[in-house]
C-alpha cells in the first residue's frame, strides 16, 4: 500500500520534543551539514511542534511560531526515504489549519532554494532576494490563510 495512505500529522506536546529534534538532526545536521547549535536555537519552547507518522513511526517534523503577528513555519523536515509521498504537504496542511484556528491570516516560511518549488506547489509566493541562513540560500515565501 502506498505510504501516503498511512500518514498522519498533528501538533504534539513538548514531551515529544526529543523526537522532533532527532528528526531535525537527521535531516538538517547529518544530511545537510547545518551546525547543530543553529538547529537547536533555544526557541523550541516558544513554538508549537508537529510530527508526521507513517504506520505510527515518526518520519517528519516541523514547528510553528508566531512572529510579529505572522505564523512562521520552521524546521520542516521529512526523512529522506519518505519524501515525495505527500508527507511534507500534510505537515504544512496541519500547521496552516493550526494557524488559521488562532485567527492568523498569513503564514511565512524562509524556504531553502531547493524547497522553493515544494512551497510553490502549496500556494506560497516568493518575494525579495535570496539570503543566507545557516549557510544555505533561502527565500522568503508567504501564503494567505
Ligand atoms: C521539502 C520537503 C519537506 C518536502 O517534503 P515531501 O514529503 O517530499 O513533499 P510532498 O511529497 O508532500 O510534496 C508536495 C508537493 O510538492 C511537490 N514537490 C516536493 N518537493 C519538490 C521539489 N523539490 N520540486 C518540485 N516539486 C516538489 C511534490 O511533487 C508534491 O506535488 P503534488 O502534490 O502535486 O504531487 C522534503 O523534501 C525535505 O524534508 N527536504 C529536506 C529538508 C528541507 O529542505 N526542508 C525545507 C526547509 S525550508
Amino acid at each position: 500500500m502506498p505510504i501516503a495512505h498511512n500518514v498522519a500529522a498533528d501538533a504534539v506536546g513538548l514531551e515529544n520534543l526529543s523526537i522532533c529534534l532527532a528528526l531535525r538532526r537527521a535531516v538538517f545536521v547529518d544530511e545537510q551539514g547545518v551546525d547543530a547549535t543553529l538547529d537547536a536555537d533555544g526557541l523550541d519552547d516558544d513554538a508549537t511542534q508537529f510530527l508526521a507518522w507513517a504506520n505510527g513511526i515518526p518520519i517528519g517534523t516541523a514547528r510553528l511560531r508566531v512572529v510579529e503577528g505572522v505564523a512562521k513555519a520552521e524546521r520542516v523536515a521529512v526523512l529522506d526515504d519518505f519524501r515525495g509521498h505527500g508527507v511534507g504537504r500534510k505537515l504544512m496542511d496541519v500547521m496552516e489549519a493550526n494557524a488559521r484556528a488562532r485567527g492568523l491570516t498569513t503564514i511565512l516560511v524562509h524556504a531553502q532554494l531547493a524547497a522553493v518549488p515544494f512551497y510553490e506547489h502549496l500556494g506560497y509566493a516568493a518575494s525579495g532576494e535570496a539570503f543566507d541562513e545557516a549557510g544555505i540560500p533561502h527565500r522568503r515565501m508567504t501564503r494567505g490563510l
